[in-house]
């Protein structure tokens, strides 16, 4: 019996590289290769060949060979008003790596910039994030990298770089990245977006002789050899480094873990294989074949034994080898003893005794009963611990802070039947937050299903980690919300400060996002012209409202479709003001960091960080022109001009080409001049001068003048509800790949910084004449 269990143990061989390995790759019938790359299921080239949308690679064959790219909804941007889409160099076991860009910036020798570039990366909604192989890297002698995310990340706001500087040409050290002439720094796990950039300190004026250009670039940190001061002179140095050294993507299933899949027709674990979760960044799992199994676990029929005795040159027993299922016996010959493997016991002629393993033996038991007292006493202490934890937490979740806001608005109308529930209140609701409840994830947190000891049935928003930075925001969004009754916006019941992370009780909205029914299968049925109307009107109303007719004006500062929600009868739910400000009553505009969602950002704010009213008005028509046109606000899968939605709205304006992209639908249901009214209001809203834009409450009053146009009065009808709610459960991934079901998802929570030329080339629109 002893010896079966060592055998266990010593048998223990590496996890193969179980995707790339063994006879099947793909699912029967695909494709297994684009160009030199061989792509494993679950990744797929042709359509039906992979588990999802996120694993689906387009395969270019106008390139020589064929060049494999990630789906259109991620990309890469370049800083010279260039989205790219992402191509694929490796795919391994737990790592897709993608073709980098570096960012560069070239100096004359009086130190201007002559020549300027960003780097960029976005996988945002998708199940990829980016590594911590990954370092930023810069490279010259007067520069710094600077690498934020675009929109918002996990609730943090990260920025890192580092600073590479050298006086002379001698100094610079060959293949050592230590600050002279080569800098890193590292990234945090789990990050979705980033922008690079390379800004100098002297503009190269000392240094110009021998350096001329800073790079900056985040990339995977083995890949690069810094050569020193051949590096600046080299004019491969751009193409080379982007060539050899990729960015490297974590990628997983799904968004949550093995268990909430098991029963699942997205579980993908096959026979003979494990089930993996992914920690780190945001949830999913991955398989892997069990030990002695090879092959692709996530392809039927699933790992296959490994026959660890097929090869006698390089047999893993000294003695006899038979191979069994998952393993394999070594046994030694007669009058020999041991357990018969050549890095074990091996076999030894008989009555060599081994009083070493007895001894370990014990000492192993008695570690064993050491370590469970140990963790019965911290057990014990840390239920003492718990009450103390909770005032703590009370009071680190800023309920301090709380109580001040609500005493210095007092006159400001404060909701008084906001609640402070208590943590066991919360824990029933959702039985312990069981993975059942949950309703979606974010990049946010988690939001889960609650029904009250009333009966009432609730959403529960619980944030994933709490940073000093997060509380303010936390504590705003409650202030902010509690202040505001609006049969428009989500209704906030209370929160709990009392656990390790706030939870935020809303009114449950059950019916998805309107991101999603607008860009689910091409458009839910309900969403005919009068339904997009009202819709438009509902939300226009609630802005108005906010900006007008609360107590302090409120300006959201994240306006798009992903945080209008809607209900059981598909009215209008505006939500997420954890990035919303107050602004004061004497004041027009108030200067923060730039804030937004790239596709909605308002340019005007970008370049200036002054927020204004004006800027939910840009985003506002944005969610316009979705519900116009059907489309995405930035898609790689349109053509370079087509990728900004604003941008390709403002040329068809200006080429009287508008009913080209408008939904067939809206120009069949929509009168032509209710579509004329709408478009110039559009493209009003979308001015590069927020002073020439209207207010949301013109916009709201012009919306609600076309409802005359209509012909037949609106139909809100039942029917119609119930068309959208059973497209919704019959998709065809269900809710994994549904990134948007979630209602409280998608959010930006974080500051990131931005100057104002990498906005200029994020949002290369041109105003028409
Ligand atoms: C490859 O796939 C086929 C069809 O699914 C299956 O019959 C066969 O056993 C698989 N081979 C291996 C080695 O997994
Ligand atoms: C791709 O394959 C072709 C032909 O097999 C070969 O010439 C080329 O060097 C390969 N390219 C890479 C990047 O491996
Ligand atoms: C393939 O690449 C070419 C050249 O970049 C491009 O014009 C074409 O649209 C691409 N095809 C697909 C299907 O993406
Ligand atoms: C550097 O560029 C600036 C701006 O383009 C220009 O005014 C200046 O003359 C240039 N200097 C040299 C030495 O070329
Ligand atoms: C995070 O945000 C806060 C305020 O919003 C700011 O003071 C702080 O500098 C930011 N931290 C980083 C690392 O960007
Ligand atoms: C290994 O082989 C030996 C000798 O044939 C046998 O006695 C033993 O039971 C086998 N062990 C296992 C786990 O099959
Ligand atoms: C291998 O087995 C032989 C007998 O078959 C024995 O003499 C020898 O010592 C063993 N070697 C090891 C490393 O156990």
């Amino acid at each position: 019996m002893l010896s079966v269990f060592l055998l266990l143990f010593l048998s223990c061989i590496p996890f193969s590289p179980a995707a790339t390995t063994g006879n099947n790759i793909t699912l029967p019938g695909c494709p297994s290769k684009c160009g030199n790359l061989t792509i494993p299921y679950p990744f797929g080239i042709a359509s039906g060949c992979s588990v999802g949308p996120w694993f689906h690679i387009t395969c270019n064959t106008s390139f020589n060979p064929p060049k494999p790219f990630l789906s259109a909804e991620l990309f890469s941007y370049s800083g010279d008003s260039q989205f790219h889409r992402v191509e694929v160099v490796d795919i391994s076991d737990e790592h897709v790596r993608v073709k980098n860009i570096v960012a560069t910036k070239c100096y004359n020798e009086t130190g201007s910039v002559i020549q300027d570039s960003a780097s960029g990366l976005v996988v945002q909604n998708s199940y990829f994030t980016i590594s911590e192989l990954n370092k930023v890297i810069a490279v010259g002698c007067d520069d710094y990298s600077f690498v934020s995310p675009i929109s918002g990340i996990e609730g943090k706001n990260f920025s890192s770089g580092c600073v590479s500087v050298c006086s002379n040409v001698q100094d610079v050290p060959v293949g050592s990245c230590s600050g002279m002439g080569c800098c890193s720094t590292s990234v945090p796990n789990g990050l979705t977006t980033y922008l690079a950039n390379v800004f100098t300190l002297n503009a190269h004026t000392e240094i110009w002789s021998f350096n001329k250009c800073g790079y900056t670039f985040l990339g995977e940190e083995s890949a690069f050899t810094f050569r020193g001061a051949s590096d600046f002179v080299d004019p491969d140095f751009v193409s080379r480094t982007a060539e050899t050294v990729p960015v490297v993507l974590n990628w997983v299933i799904g968004s949550r873990s093995c268990k909430d899949y098991k029963t699942t027709t997205d579980y993908y674990c096959q026979q003979n294989s494990v089930c993996v979760d992914f920690t780190s960044g945001k949830g999913g799992y991955r398989c892997s074949c069990e030990s002695g199994y090879e092959g692709n676990p996530y392809l039927p029929p699933g790992c296959h034994d490994i026959d660890e005795c097929a090869d006698p040159n390089n047999n893993p027993c000294n003695g006899t080898c038979t191979n069994l299922p998952g393993s394999f016996n070594c046994s030694c010959p007669h009058g020999y003893e041991g357990d018969g493997t050549k890095d074990g016991s091996g076999c030894r002629a008989t009555n060599s005794k081994s009083p070493v393993l007895k001894l370990s033996l014990g000492m192993g038991f008695g570690f064993l009963s050491i370590l469970i007292g140990v963790g019965w006493l911290y057990f014990s202490h840390q239920r003492r611990k718990v009450i103390k934890l909770r005032e703590k937490y009370f009071l680190k979740n800023g309920g301090m802070l709380l109580k001040q806001q609500i005493d210095t608005n007092e006159g400001g109308g404060v909701n008084q039947s906001t609640k402070i529930f208590t943590t066991e209140e919360l824990e029933k609701a959702t039985k312990n937050f069981s993975e059942d409840r949950i309703l979606g994830r974010g990049g946010y947190g988690t939001v889960y299903k609650g029904i009250l000891a009333d009966g009432n049935i609730v959403a529960i928003k619980k944030s994933r980690v709490m940073d000093e930075s997060q509380i303010e925001q936390f504590i705003n969004e409650v202030v902010i919300l509690t202040q505001i009754n609006h049969r428009n916006v989500v209704k906030l019941l209370g929160c709990c400060l009392e656990s390790e992370v706030p939870l935020l009780v809303y009114e449950c909205v059950s019916n998805g996002t309107l991101f999603h029914h607008i860009h689910t299968n091409g458009g839910m049925a309900w969403l005919s012209w009068d339904n997009r109307l009202r819709i438009a009107i509902e939300s226009a109303g609630a802005l108005a409202y906010l900006h007008s007719a609360a107590s302090k004006p409120i300006i959201h500062r994240d306006v798009k479709s992903a945080n209008i929600l809607l209900d059981d009868h598909l009215v209008t739910k505006i939500s997420d003001f954890g990035a919303s400000r107050l602004i004061p009553l004497d004041q027009t505009q108030v200067t923060t960091l730039v804030q937004g969602t790239l596709g909605y950002l308002d340019p005007e704010y970008f370049h200036t960080s002054q927020l204004t009213d004006k800027s939910d008005v840009y985003s506002f028509a944005i969610v316009l022109l979705e519900l116009l046109t059907g489309k995405k606000p930035l898609s790689m899968e349109r053509i370079q001009a087509e990728r900004n939605l604003a941008a390709y709205f403002l040329v068809s304006m200006k080429t009287n080409s508008l009913f080209q992209i408008l939904d067939p639908r809206v120009v069949r249901e929509g009168s032509l001049e209710q579509l004329q009214a709408i478009a110039s209001l559009v493209k009003r809203c979308l001015n590069m001068n927020g002073y020439d834009r209207p207010t949301m409450k013109e916009v709201a009053m012009q919306l609600e003048g076309l409802r005359k146009f209509t012909k037949q009065p609106w139909v809100n009808s039942q029917q119609g509800s119930e068309d959208g709610l059973s497209r919704m459960s019959e998709g065809e991934h269900s809710d994994l790949y549904d990134v948007s079901i979630n209602p409280f998802m998608d959010s930006v929570e974080a500051s990131s910084f931005y100057s104002s030329d990498q906005f200029r080339s994020l949002y290369p629109i041109d105003e028409p004449r």
